[in-house]
């Protein structure tokens, strides 16, 4: 896992808005082309209207407004306190979030915030079977 990439992603994590569940993520993503946009949660006092980690870095992606191309997902690292001793994965909805600008070969990695633990799945393994429109426009 890119040290970078985590470093940016632990960074996020203190900024997350999360007064209701106390659970603070961080995520960073590295697209094709390099770019790094990080993201948080950021939860809303209606509890479904909160936003994920990685959904707020899809958006920062999206808005940075790189060509269709560039802005695919390469890499991603989700910080997270563990959950009884296992570590954090993507929601469901966050699976097919990063499956729409991503591959089955994109790497989503998995840390607790010291670093000290991690595991790498294939975005592939975590969404099999992810619901898509074809190729992507
Ligand atoms: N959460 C994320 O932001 N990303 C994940 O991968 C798992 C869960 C957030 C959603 C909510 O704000 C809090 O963690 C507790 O579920």
């Amino acid at each position: 896992m890119d040290r970078t990439l985590f470093d940016v992603a632990k960074a996020a994590r203190e900024h997350a808005h999360a007064p209701y569940s106390h659970f603070p993520v961080g995520v960073a993503l590295r697209t094709a082309s390099g770019a790094v946009h990080a993201g948080c949660n950021v939860e809303n006092a209606s509890f479904p209207e909160g936003w994920c980690a990685e959904t707020s870095a899809i958006a920062g992606m999206v808005v940075a407004g790189e060509n269709e191309a560039d802005r695919r997902i390469a890499e991603v690292v989700v910080v997270a306190e563990p959950i009884d001793g296992r570590l954090v994965t993507p929601c469901g909805g966050c699976r097919q979030r990063l499956a729409e600008f991503g591959t089955a070969d994109t790497l989503v990695h998995l840390t607790d915030p010291g670093g000290g633990k991690s595991r790498t799945c294939r975005l592939g393994d975590l969404l099999p079977s992810g619901f898509s429109m074809g190729d992507p426009p």
